[in-house]
C-alpha cells in the first residue's frame, strides 16, 4: 500500500560501510519503533494474505526468526489467524522438522515443531522483514511444504532485488512462491 511505502521511506536509516565498505545497509529498526509506521507496514504486509474481497486468503502466518516474528503477529491479528514461529536451530524441544540452508560463510538451520501443529494442506503467508538472497525463505518453504502445508505467498518489507531472491523463489523445485514487498531496494 502507498501508506506502507511511504512509512518505510519515512522511517529506514540507511547506513554506509555496513556490514562491510561499499555497502549501504538499510536499518528498518526505526520503522518498527514508530507506532504509525508499524500500522501501516503490518497492514501493506497482510494485503498480500487477502483476496480481491478482502478476506483472508491464509490460514496461518509464518514469522522468520528473528525480525519475521515482530511482523508476522501482527499480520496474523489483522486477518484473524495464528501464527508459527520459524526458529532457528536448537530453541524447540524434539520432535523437530529441520532444513539446512547455506549462508555467504557457512549454514544455519530452520526448524519447525513436528507435532501439535497441524500443516497439512494449510495456506501459509511467510513474513519477513527482508528478502535478500532468499535462502532463508527458500528453507522455510521447503520446510512447511515437507510438513504438508501450501505456502501461498511471501510477504516482505523490503526487497533487495540485486540479490535475485524473487527469481531464486520462482524456481524453487516443487514450484514457485510469489512475492510481495512493501519496497524494492
Ligand atoms: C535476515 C533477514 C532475513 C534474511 C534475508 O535475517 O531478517 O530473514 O536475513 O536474507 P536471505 O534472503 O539472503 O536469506 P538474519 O538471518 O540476519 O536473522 P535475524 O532476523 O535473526 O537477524
Amino acid at each position: 500500500t502507498d501508506a506502507a511505502r511511504a512509512a518505510v521511506a519515512a522511517h529506514t536509516r540507511h547506513v554506509a560501510g555496513f556490514p562491510e565498505p561499499g555497502v549501504v545497509f538499510a536499518d528498518l529498526t526505526p520503522v518498527f519503533a514508530d507506532g504509525a509506521a508499524l500500522a501501516a507496514v503490518i497492514d501493506g504486509l497482510a494485503a498480500a494474505g487477502r483476496g480481491p474481497d478482502g478476506a483472508a486468503t491464509v490460514d496461518l502466518v509464518a514469522g522468520l526468526d528473528a525480525r519475521g516474528f515482530l511482523l508476522g503477529s501482527g499480520v496474523a491479528l489483522r486477518l484473524g489467524v495464528g501464527t508459527l514461529a520459524v526458529r532457528k536451530a536448537g530453541k524447540l524441544p524434539p520432535p523437530v522438522l529441520r532444513e539446512e540452508y547455506q549462508l555467504e560463510y557457512g549454514s544455519a538451520a530452520l526448524e519447525i515443531p513436528a507435532e501439535g501443529i497441524a500443516l497439512e494442506g494449510r495456506r501459509i503467508l511467510i513474513v519477513d522483514d527482508v528478502l535478500a538472497t532468499g535462502g532463508t525463505v527458500s528453507a522455510a518453504v521447503a520446510l512447511l511444504r515437507r510438513a504438508g502445508a501450501i505456502v501461498e505467498r511471501v510477504s516482505v518489507v523490503l526487497e533487495l532485488e540485486a540479490l535475485g531472491g524473487r527469481a531464486r523463489l520462482q524456481e524453487l523445485p516443487a514450484g514457485g512462491i510469489a512475492v510481495s514487498a512493501i519496497s524494492v531496494g
